[in-house]
């Protein structure tokens, strides 16, 4: 049952090594200093307006949950997070509750929590094979009055699962016909593994609104399912459960697309502090974003454990904007960062 593997998800997140040995790319990362800012660190302004909506910060709340009843005070208390600092955040696949609408309220709690912020719903590439049917689509949308459609693509998962899918053929025409005929911004997502400029130029071809990376350097959904098998030798090889591209190599490639395409660029994949954040940021992406710790964090300490984590995120990467010269986000794409 779909319920019964994310309540797993969740639980093998939490208490198992499922992160890449991999890493993000990020440690040939170097900022480039500046000694003479010329700036009063309260004028340091980390505020963006995404999907029209005005926010306080570039991270985005990476898609995890719902579809299971555990999950509803899971999206209650990032929702409660999220609205509280005006973070845009995702709620986790949504197919859960497609095929069963007993899941809505796991889902809907969200937008109850955070009547004002950005929320995107969420979806597998493979369930828009053949085209998702409208009632679907709207259902999708409207049980958390959605700013945008997040599709995540996840064929390395999809092939460790042992019930996964295996036919990948028809993703692409699916998201075509949902960018066509949604009534908000069709946003694509990896989920982990990374997505490459050639796979990002075919995505905003058809006409994505934007693409979150997710690249390798956090977690491993080849490693989340492999913790699945009980028999030994039904698990996978090493190669692939360090597959994938690093988010570093993913914005590298991608990035570029933004001169010739006008779309939102996300990055995650390994972020796990506000170096990681301002790092993206620098390398071109709009949104930084993450996932496994937040879950981890709230699991260990709470709201109030995670406000306080913020906190200090935000401190630290308004320190390194002023340390950058930077004194508003779109400044940080000035060849902020140099690769050593
Ligand atoms: C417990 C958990 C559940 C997840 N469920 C989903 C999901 O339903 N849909 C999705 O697009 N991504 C899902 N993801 C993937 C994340 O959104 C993200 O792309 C990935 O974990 C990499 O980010 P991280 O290294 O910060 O964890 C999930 C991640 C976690 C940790």
């Amino acid at each position: 049952m779909i319920s019964d593997r994310k309540r797993d998800h969740v639980n093998l997140t939490l208490t198992q090594p499922v992160e890449y040995l991999n890493t993000t790319g990020f440690d040939r990362v170097m900022f480039r200093h500046s000694a003479l800012p010329e700036l009063d660190f309260k004028d340091i302004d980390t505020s963006l307006t995404f999907l029209n909506k005005r926010l306080s910060f570039p991270l985005f709340i990476s898609s995890m949950t719902g579809g299971y009843k555990d999950a509803t005070p899971v999206n209650a208390m990032i929702a409660e997070f999220c609205e509280t600092h005006q973070l845009a955040f995702g709620v986790g696949s949504q197919r859960a509750m497609l095929e069963n609408p007993e899941h809505l309220a796991s889902f809907s709690i969200a937008r109850k929590k955070a009547p004002k912020t950005v929320i995107c719903s969420n979806i597998g590439g493979v369930q828009l094979i053949g085209g998702l049917d409208k009632k679907s689509m709207n259902l999708l949308i409207d049980s958390i009055e959605a700013d945008a459609i997040l599709v995540h693509l996840n064929p390395l998962q999809e092939l460790i699962q042992k019930e996964g899918d295996r036919n990948f053929q028809g993703v692409l025409e699916g998201i075509k016909k949902l960018v066509s005929e949604a009534p908000v911004p069709v946003l694509v997502k990896e989920t982990g593994a990374g997505i490459s400029g050639e796979v990002a130029l075919r995505l905003v071809e058809v006409g994505v609104h934007g693409i979150d990376v997710a690249g390798v350097g956090g977690t491993s959904w080849a490693k989340v399912e492999d913790f699945r098998y009980e028999n030994e030798k039904e698990k996978g090889p090493d190669f692939l459960m360090e597959w994938g591209m690093s988010t570093l190599q993913c914005l590298q490639e991608v990035a570029p697309l933004k001169e010739r395409y006008s779309f939102i660029l996300m990055a995650s994949g390994g972020i796990r502090n506000a170096e990681h954040m301002l790092k993206s940021i620098c390398l071109g992406a709009d949104m930084s974003a993450m996932a496994a710790p937040i879950l981890k964090t709230l699991h260990q300490s709470g709201l109030q454990g995670l406000d306080e984590e913020f906190s200090r995120w935000k401190d630290h990467f308004r320190k390194g904007m002023l340390l950058l010269g930077a004194s508003r986000l779109d400044q940080l794409a000035e060849k902020k960062v140099y690769l050593v």
